[in-house]
This record gives structure tokens, C-alpha cells and sequence, in this order.
């Protein structure tokens, strides 16, 4: 068996090679803990958020694309896991891809391969993620065809240009879909005059983000009025909640190309053929290809699912022996 894990900051995805291969395991990064003590995981967990009585914490083990609780990262892991009925000696003979932050140091590493070996997982290969994203977003990866990636997550963008060789150019950002939620949420209270959670953020975002300038849906916003403190709710269009989301795209793309600017001649005529690859779960809001498009004066191109791009690569990946063993061994050295 054949695994590939992608540990998001907002969404765990694991891909599996059992009973054909694809993604088994799709659930918030998110767990409950009641005095300390894990009570529920995933969406049971995130549907928590904001519900809750004083005992109960809703947290996120990993945070911006880095895990700052392993514990519980390690213990939310194992739920999904058994969730999927995977354990024990299957985990420890699988072959695994997992994903890590692009530029990960040594010190975060270990961090990662403590998580692996407290699951119960063996047979390892940490990858950066730009390498799983332009494969999950289907970049033709070969030596001597440098690609352009940009993944935006929940709360981590990568940019990177890379080749089999090795990543010429990149780095990484605390940008992603919760700023855009936390936007949405200040620009609610300071304009309509509405406290509403980010549950109800990232559902106004989801349904009613748009970039197209013509975008004309809208939703109601439910929460409490300012004002009165009662619940309250009110109409919200896309365009209202367009600034929230070109601020971060713009800041994405301000230091896209900045990267961009320095590439030699050479890798700079490949990106300028092949254009962008985008993915992430930002990704799918709509005319985001074509805003980012004319931003970067360059061929934009979004996979299909994009906010799976890392863990389809990772599937794609753990499955190629020498490709595997080329990218993996770039960390290991
Ligand atoms: N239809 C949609 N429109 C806009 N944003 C969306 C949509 N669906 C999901 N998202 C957002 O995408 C983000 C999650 O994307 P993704 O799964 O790529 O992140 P992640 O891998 O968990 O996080 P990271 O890579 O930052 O660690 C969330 O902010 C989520 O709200
Ligand atoms: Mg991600």
C-alpha cells in the first residue's frame, strides 16, 4: 500500500493506493479538546467553532503551513486514520509521500518525522510541497523545464519555479483563505453593522467570492447586530466582499514578482512558455485564473479540484520510484 498525506492548515488529505488510488480522507485540520483531552476531530470538530462552552477549545494543530501542536497533530492524524479503517501494520509497511512547508529547516523536519513515527508510520519520504503541487497540478516535471507554481491554501502560499533539478526560486507566505475570512469578518461588523463568526466568513467567501467584476450573487449573512446585540441578519452581494479578496491576491502576486524578477534569462523564457500553475483552495474562487492572468501579463492555468493539487502529486509521486527518489533525497541531503 501506497500513501500520500498532505497536512493543510485548514484541510488534512490523504491519498491512498488500496482498492484503486485516490483521495480516502478529506477533513478539517481541526480537533476538540475538553480539559485537554481530545473529544472530536475533523468536521465534528470545526462545526464546533464559535459553539462551544468554556471547556471546550477548538484548535488547529497546524498553523500557517507549520505544526504547532504535535500532540495533537499526531492524535487528530491517528482518528483519521482509523476513520478510513487504516492501522497498524498496514501504516507501518506503507509507503508514505508526506508533505512538508517549502524551505522546512532541520529543527521543523524532525518535528515532522516525530509526528510519523508517533502514528505508527515507517517507511517516510518527506517532500516539499511545491514539488507535489505543480505535479498535482499537472506541471511536466523534467530536468532542464523550470515550471512556475503558486499554491493558496488556508494560510500558506507557496511560490515557487522549480525543475526535477530542484527548487531555483521560492518561498513561502502567511497568506491564504483565512485572511480572507478575517477580512470578511471586520468588513461586516465595520460596514453592515454584523458580528458574524468565521464559519459564517468562510461560507460567505466560498458561495459569493468572486473576481469577476460582473459577479452579481448574494447570500445572507446571519450573526449579531452591532448595535443591539441581538442575532441579526442581512444581504450580502459578491462585489461586497471583492476588496477582501483582491488584498491578499494582490500582496501574493506583488511578491510573485519579486521572484519573478530575478530569474535568469533562461528559466525566465521556460516560465514565460508554460505561464502559472495555480492551485489551493483559494483557487477556486471564480475568475481568479483570469485576474491573476492579467496581473502577471502571463498564461494562467488551474487544475481541476485544485485545492487537492498537493495530495493527487503526492498519489502520483509515491507511486514513481526514481522521480520519488530524486525529490526526496534533495531534504535528505
Ligand atoms: N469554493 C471555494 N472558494 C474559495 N475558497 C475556498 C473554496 N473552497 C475552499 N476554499 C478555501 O480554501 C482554503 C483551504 O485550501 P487548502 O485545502 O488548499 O488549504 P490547506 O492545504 O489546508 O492549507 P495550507 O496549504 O495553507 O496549509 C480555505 O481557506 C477554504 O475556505
Ligand atoms: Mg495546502
Amino acid at each position: 500500500m501506497k500513501l500520500a498525506i498532505d497536512l493543510g492548515s485548514s484541510t488534512t488529505k490523504i491519498y491512498c493506493t488500496n482498492a484503486g488510488n485516490g483521495i480516502v480522507l478529506v477533513e478539517p485540520s481541526c480537533v476538540a479538546t475538553v480539559d485537554g483531552e481530545v473529544r472530536a476531530v475533523g468536521k465534528e470538530a470545526k462545526n464546533l467553532i464559535g459553539k462551544t462552552t468554556s471547556q471546550t477549545q477548538i484548535l488547529f494543530p497546524v498553523y500557517e503551513g507549520r505544526i504547532v501542536d504535535g500532540r495533537l497533530a499526531a492524535e487528530m492524524l491517528k482518528r483519521f486514520f482509523q476513520k478510513v479503517g487504516l492501522s497498524g501494520i498496514s501504516l507501518f509497511r506503507a509507503d508514505i509521500v508526506f508533505s512538508v512547508p517549502c524551505g522546512i529547516n532541520p529543527l521543523e523536519l524532525s518535528t515532522y518525522a516525530t509526528l510519523a513515527e508517533e502514528v505508527g508510520l515507517r517507511k517516510v519520504r518527506f517532500v516539499e510541497a511545491p514539488y507535489l503541487s505543480a505535479l498535482g497540478a499537472y506541471a511536466v516535471m523534467e530536468e532542464g523545464n523550470p515550471v512556475f507554481c503558486i499554491d493558496v491554501g488556508g494560510g500558506v502560499t507557496n511560490v515557487a519555479v522549480l525543475s526535477l533539478e530542484g527548487i531555483i526560486a521560492g518561498f513561502s507566505m502567511n497568506i491564504g483563505g483565512n485572511n480572507v475570512d478575517a477580512a470578511i469578518i471586520d468588513y461586516m461588523q465595520s460596514q453592515k453593522g454584523l458580528y458574524i463568526g468565521s464559519l459564517t466568513a468562510e461560507r460567505l467567501k466560498n458561495e459569493i467570492g468572486s473576481l469577476s467584476p460582473n459577479a452579481r450573487i448574494s447570500a445572507v449573512a446571519e450573526g449579531c447586530s452591532v448595535s443591539s446585540s441581538l442575532p441579526s441578519s442581512i444581504g450580502v452581494q459578491s462585489l461586497d466582499i471583492t476588496p477582501c479578496i483582491t488584498a491578499y491576491i494582490d500582496k501574493i502576486l506583488e511578491y510573485s514578482k519579486l521572484v519573478l524578477n530575478k530569474l535568469p534569462a533562461e528559466v525566465a523564457a521556460n516560465v514565460n512558455q508554460s505561464g502559472v500553475f495555480l492551485s489551493g483552495g483559494l483557487m477556486k474562487l471564480p475568475y481568479v485564473r483570469e485576474y491573476i492572468a492579467s496581473k502577471l501579463d502571463m498564461r494562467a492555468q488551474i487544475c481541476e479540484e485544485p485545492q487537492f493539487a498537493v495530495v493527487r502529486g503526492g498519489g502520483a509521486l509515491v507511486r514513481d520510484k526514481k522521480m520519488l527518489e530524486k525529490i526526496a533525497k534533495k531534504l535528505e541531503e
